[in-house]
């Protein structure tokens, strides 16, 4: 029997960059040579990537947040190897199958009893985007309030809900009837749910870009004013979920109950698509209210019988390696070890995270005031990059600039590091900072070639 080769294929593959830039997308190889980040990948495990010259990379990004459970953990790859071995129905369309009900009634075990039904999706967006469709459908209502710098997404539903203009702007007109307020504002909101027209309000409990932590009392806030006007309260847990914020799902922290549950990312152990709007009954019996109606809403691949398997694998894997008790106490073990640092440092303004979703912010220092000006003038946001830069090609650490033009370096590792990770990567930062603040010339250059990448 002739097989792939893929062995063979992946061998004698030649340069991944180059075919890459010819059949892909030129510009983002462009970004990645000019920000030094062009190396070719072999292989990984855990929170670590190996680069072809052998060398090992500490994976402070985490896939976006689609491995909590570690890269390539071998819990979950055995999963899937099972779930292929006993060749599973797959989706029969017109059937019911044993993977999806079992991960539905898993996932639910773990949420509050206001959650009762699952709708599987093979993505984040596109768990948003269920949640709109369904949330419209079940109110008779069609407004959407989000917040500024909010991230729910790339599909046009999803963008409409974005708060940040950078990746909003091209694609209009958006869909009508989506409208931002601030972050941490209940007056804003209330006078847009007080219409009583909101079909949902849609939030992230810690914002992705930027890694903004609500104001106290603020969610408690906005899940009341959403009973209030009749408004579904939606928390999107498609970067938060999973442990990621040291509690199972994120609005844990404030006994939140939603309406409805975006999710995706890490539940399937980053191997396969997956997503899943979880959602209250009463929702869920609004919209799907008759044979007539029983298939409202759906997609061909989900849900996903592989993505199932790994889900299953997933949550038990959660559960028996502690992760996001983990998460929890090294969350705040990176808290207490990059605290210093405002104080330490004059360009740093702020250290904020929960659990191991984590940021530090940067800012005009008093003394070279000139070269931050300069940096920034050329590109908001750049100074952050000179810390990102050299902590990957010194330190071998993988990270990212929160967000387009803001000064903010984030981290979402792998709910699997160590406390080594974590206090060689404090460590680097450090260093990383002190030496960007030291070398204004270097930097200009670097400045220079970045502005070319447009
Ligand atoms: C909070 C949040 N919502 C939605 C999404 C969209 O998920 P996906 O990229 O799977 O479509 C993301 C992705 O980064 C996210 O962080």
């Amino acid at each position: 029997m002739g097989g792939t080769d893929l062995r063979g294929m992946l061998k004698g593959r030649g340069d991944d960059l180059d075919r890459w830039a010819r059949t892909i997308n030129p510009q983002f190889i462009r970004v990645l040579r000019t920000i030094d980040f062009d190396r070719t990948w072999e292989r990984a495990e855990g929170a670590y990537l190996w680069d072809a010259d052998g060398h090992r990379y500490l994976d402070m990004l985490g896939g976006f947040g689609m491995y909590n459970a570690g890269r390539n953990n071998p819990r979950i790859r055995d999963a899937l190897i099972e779930a292929l071995e006993l060749d599973t129905p797959g989706s029969v369309q017109m059937g019911a199958t044993a993977l999806p009900g079992l991960l539905a009634e898993a996932l639910l075990a773990r949420t509050p009893a206001r959650l009762e039904r699952v709708q599987f999706t093979s993505s984040g967006t596109e768990a948003i985007e269920a949640a709109l469709k369904l949330g419209r459908a079940a109110t008779k209502r069609s407004r959407v309030i989000s917040l500024d710098h909010g991230f729910h997404g790339l599909t046009l539903g999803s963008l409409s809900a974005n708060g940040n203009p950078e990746f909003t702007a091209r694609f209009g007109p958006l869909l009508p009837g989506f409208e931002q307020v601030p972050f941490g504002d209940l007056d804003a909101l209330e006078e847009q749910l007080r219409r009583e027209d909101v079909a949902l309000f849609l939030v992230e409990p810690v914002q992705g870009k930027g890694v903004n932590l609500p104001p106290e009392g603020y969610l408690q806030g906005a899940q009341a004013l959403c009973r209030r006007y009749g408004t579904l309260f939606c928390v999107d847990e498609i970067q938060t979920g999973f442990g990621r914020t040291g509690k199972l799902f994120a609005f844990e922290h404030w006994g939140l109950e939603p309406d409805l549950v975006p999710v995706a990312k890490s539940l399937s152990g980053g191997y396969v698509p997956v997503g899943a709007l979880l959602m209250s009954r009463a929702v869920h019996e609004a919209v799907y209210d008759s044979m007539k109606n029983a298939v409202a809403h759906g997609s061909t691949f989900a849900p996903n019988e592989l993505a199932m398997a790994a889900g299953l694998a997933t949550l038990q894997e959660i559960d028996d390696q502690g992760l996001v008790e983990q998460a929890a106490r090294l969350g705040e073990k990176l808290l207490e070890l990059t605290r210093p640092l405002v104080d330490e440092l004059d360009v740093v303004r702020e250290v904020r995270g929960l659990g191991l979703i984590w940021a530090i912010e940067f800012g005009e220092p008093e003394s070279r005031k000139l070269s931050w000006k300069m940096i920034e003038k050329m590109q908001p946001g750049l100074f952050a990059q000179f810390v990102v830069g050299p902590l990957f090609s010194q330190h071998r650490i993988l990270s990212q600039v929160a967000g387009h033009n803001i000064p903010v370096l984030k981290a979402l590792p792998p709910l699997v590091v160590t406390d080594a990770d974590i206090e060689y990567f404090a460590e680097s930062l450090a260093s990383a900072i002190k030496r960007a603040q030291r070398t204004p010339s270097a930097l200009t250059r670097f400045a220079l070639t970045a502005a070319g990448i447009r």
